[in-house]
């Protein structure tokens, strides 16, 4: 599987990901890492890896089409097969989706369909639910929509603040991402 992935933040699911694929655990290789903020984490994660890396920043584009145009030409260059958006804070338009149909996965740290967008651990916290996860699940153009792939569930605990919660979410979000990155590309013998 050669895979691209987009971060924008400090890339723990990146780096998941790179270690599944380093173990044995996912048959594949990352081809490529973009990232859109100059100081994301997932840059140095990239080169401990020794993982091509590329800096993209949003702020040099005209229109969220003219960023994704340049994505999809990274990507093909680097001859990525699939879209992995693990922490990847813009929304796409249809200019990556189409290049890349039904080959984009994105991760949520929530139990979709509930808490859409940003903010979703918080959300759930607000709502008083007892439950809460994450989804892996195909990228479709409205955001944190689109086929499930996998879900993980956590309780949430009686003191539970965004920052505890979204550490819970992320220890399932890191073993989560690799299966279900397996099941949905890797087609069943
Ligand atoms: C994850 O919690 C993911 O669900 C959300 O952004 C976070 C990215 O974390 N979309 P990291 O950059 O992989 O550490």
């Amino acid at each position: 599987l050669s895979l691209g992935v987009m971060a924008s933040g400090s890339g723990s699911n990146f780096e998941a990901i790179a270690r599944a694929i380093k173990e044995g655990n996912l048959n594949g290789a990352v081809k490529l890492v973009i990232y859109n903020n100059p100081d994301a984490g997932v840059k140095q994660r990239a080169m401990n890896h020794g993982v091509p890396h590329r800096l993209l920043n949003h702020r040099d584009y005209a229109s969220r089409e003219a960023l994704d145009q340049d994505i999809v030409e990274h990507f093909r260059q680097a001859g990525v097969e699939w879209v992995i958006m693990a922490g990847w804070m813009r929304i796409v338009t249809p200019v990556l989706l189409d290049a890349f149909s039904r080959r984009v996965l994105n991760i949520h740290p929530s139990l979709l369909p509930s808490f859409r967008g940003v903010r979703a651990v918080e959300q759930a916290l607000a709502a008083g639910v007892k439950v809460s996860g994450c989804t892996v699940h195909y990228a479709e153009a409205t955001v944190d929509s689109g086929p499930i792939v996998a879900q993980a569930v956590v309780p949430i605990l009686p003191h539970d603040t965004g920052e505890t919660l979204h550490q819970r979410i992320q220890v399932q979000e890191h073993r989560l991402f690799p299966l279900a990155i397996a099941l949905a590309a890797q087609p069943s013998p």
